[in-house]
């Protein structure tokens, strides 16, 4: 890992995924989180004051050790008790249906193997267990989205791998992931080339 993603990087995405603008989005979103819960891409931990009061704990999985002091600022202020494992979500360190609820927020624009991924999150859910998505990705609008993919490299290089046009709905229904309680929108506040959102809730089929 370089010096840039393990010392720079988490502070930059703490700083932008800290956006005031997406803690209703979140908090929308993990209403839904239920049981064993599992969260990848945890970065640090900004989903934590989300959490429906009910949490009392869940297991984190982040593949970068440079979010630890962050983390631990967000540990000390909230009463989840969080089995935080550094860990890639393409290889899942946990067994087979071991979780009721997998969240991941933001996060499978940056996983390399997007596909290995999401055959992990299917692996360990239970069999009715729910998969609970927020990401950005190709833009609806034809421009925009040409100028998503012109920079998508350079995105890449600044913010750690994380892919700009991934259409994300497409991915999941490619991996037999039923999709529900769907809604895709733009999120104003946002810059124009990630507003585009995805949210929903997905089961294995
Ligand atoms: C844009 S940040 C989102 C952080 C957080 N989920 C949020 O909602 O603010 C993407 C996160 O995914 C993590 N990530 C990228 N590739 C990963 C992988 N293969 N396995 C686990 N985490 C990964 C990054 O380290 C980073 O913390």
């Amino acid at each position: 890992m370089s010096l840039y993603s393990r010392f720079i990087l988490p502070k930059i995405l703490d700083k932008s995924m800290s956006d005031p603008a997406l803690k209703s989005i979140r908090r929308n979103l993990l209403a839904n989180a239920a049981g064993n819960i599992l969260e990848i891409g945890f970065g640090s931990g900004v989903n934590l004051p989300e959490y429906p009061a009910s949490t009392k704990e869940i297991t984190a999985v982040d593949t970068n050790p440079g979010f630890a002091k962050l983390i631990n600022k967000q540990f000390a202020s909230s009463s989840i008790k969080v089995n935080h494992v550094v860990a890639s979500m393409e290889n899942l360190p946990f067994p087979d249906a071991t979780f009721d609820t997998v969240i991941s927020t933001w996060t499978l624009c940056s996983v390399t193997d997007v596909d290995q991924a999401l055959e992990e999150i299917k692996r360990v859910l239970k069999p009715e267990g729910k998969f609970l998505f927020i990401e950005h990705g190709l833009n609806n609008n034809k421009r925009t989205a040409w100028l998503q993919n012109a920079t998508n490299w350079f995105s890449k290089l600044r913010y750690g791998g994380c892919n700009l046009n991934r259409q994300i709905p497409a991915i999941l229904k490619r991996h037999d992931l039923a999709i529900n309680e769907y809604r895709e929108f733009d999120i104003a506040q946002k810059e124009l080339l990630t507003r585009h959102t995805y949210q929903g809730i997905a089961h294995k089929i």
